[in-house]
């Protein structure tokens, strides 16, 4: 899957003449996970190590979704994956602050007791990493990077050396099981935090990845999420797009008390 991921990426890049540098960390960390790739190794060889050392956020554009109809072939792939309800834009007033590649799980019961039930959703727990610039300047790749994140294994950061930890930018986690809480104030950078709410929500595209090599449940949901606390975060909003991974099975049947579910998602960050 990993080797398809960078085939792609490979067609849609060939008339691209210089990345920005950060990219460059995927790419050895895609090596660094699967050192035998000889795409990647292709890859590599056509890709000038062009240094672009900073980025306009303002360029960057969020993709919130557009009715599947409304679409053209002619479209990019990376604007043709796209949920089949919009969300909402952010609100009038905010500005783009981080974008961030989150890699990690979703966290889910099962009542063991009951021969109906169906997964619950307690929360999740992931790695972000600043793709900001990569948002900036190459969307088109940035909605690549959860699928080829989700093929690599979680990196335990920060002591693992897998060299995307190069740019972590900080944790994701529940604070209770609807109160998620992003954490961007590390001992690296201190970029913000803040505690959310549901604000709204819609299904990822039938194209996300399902899971770990294309294998699994499907790709959560892409949510919108606004500040529990307005006034004392600097964190506004936060929407969850390009998913991959991290739905549960539709039954408990077969599974434990509490299990995880590997996934990866963007999530842009407004304040
Ligand atoms: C979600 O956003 C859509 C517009 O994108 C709107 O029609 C819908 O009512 C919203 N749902 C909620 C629960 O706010
Ligand atoms: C068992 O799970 C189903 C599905 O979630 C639920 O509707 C039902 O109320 C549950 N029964 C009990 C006894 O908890
Ligand atoms: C990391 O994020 C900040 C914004 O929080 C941005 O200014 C910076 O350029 C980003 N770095 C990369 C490598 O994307
Ligand atoms: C979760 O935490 C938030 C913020 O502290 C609080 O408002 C909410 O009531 C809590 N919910 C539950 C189910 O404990
Ligand atoms: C669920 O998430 C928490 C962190 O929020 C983690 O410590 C725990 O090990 C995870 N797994 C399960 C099965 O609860």
């Amino acid at each position: 899957m990993l080797r398809l991921y960078i085939l792609s990426l490979l067609a849609c890049c060939l008339t691209v003449s210089a990345l920005p540098t950060p990219f460059a960390s995927w790419f050895r960390a895609a090596r660094w996970h699967a050192p035998s790739s000889t795409s990647y190794l292709e890859f590599v060889k056509r890709v000038p190590q062009a240094v672009s050392g900073s980025c306009d956020l303002s360029q960057a554009s969020i993709p919130t979704g557009k009715p599947e109809s409304t679409m053209p072939l002619s479209m990019p792939i990376s604007d043709r994956c796209l949920a089949p309800t919009p969300l909402p834009p952010p609100s009038s007033g905010l500005s783009l602050s981080h974008v961030a590649v989150g890699r990690g799980t979703q966290n889910y019961t099962c009542d063991l007791t009951n021969a109906t039930a169906v997964p619950v959703a307690i929360g999740a727990l992931a790695s972000l990493y600043n793709v900001s610039c990569i948002a900036a300047d190459m969307p088109a790749l940035l909605a690549y990077i959860p699928g080829i994140a989700l093929d690599m294994p979680i990196p335990s950061s920060p002591d693992s050396s897998s060299p995307v930890n190069e740019d972590l930018s900080g944790f994701h986690y529940f604070l209770n099981s609807t109160t998620p809480f992003f954490n961007l104030d590390t001992s690296l950078h201190s970029y913000g935090n803040g505690a959310f709410k549901k604000a709204n929500q819609t299904t990822a595209p039938t194209t996300a990845m399902k899971g770990p090599n294309g294998q699994g449940d499907g790709a959560v949901a892409w949510l919108k999420l606004s500040a529990m606390s307005p006034g004392g975060q600097v964190f506004q909003e936060v929407y969850r797009v390009n998913t991959a991974g991290g739905n549960p099975p539709k039954t408990c049947t077969g599974m434990a008390a509490s299990f995880e579910v590997p996934y990866s998602a963007e999530y842009w960050l407004y304040t």
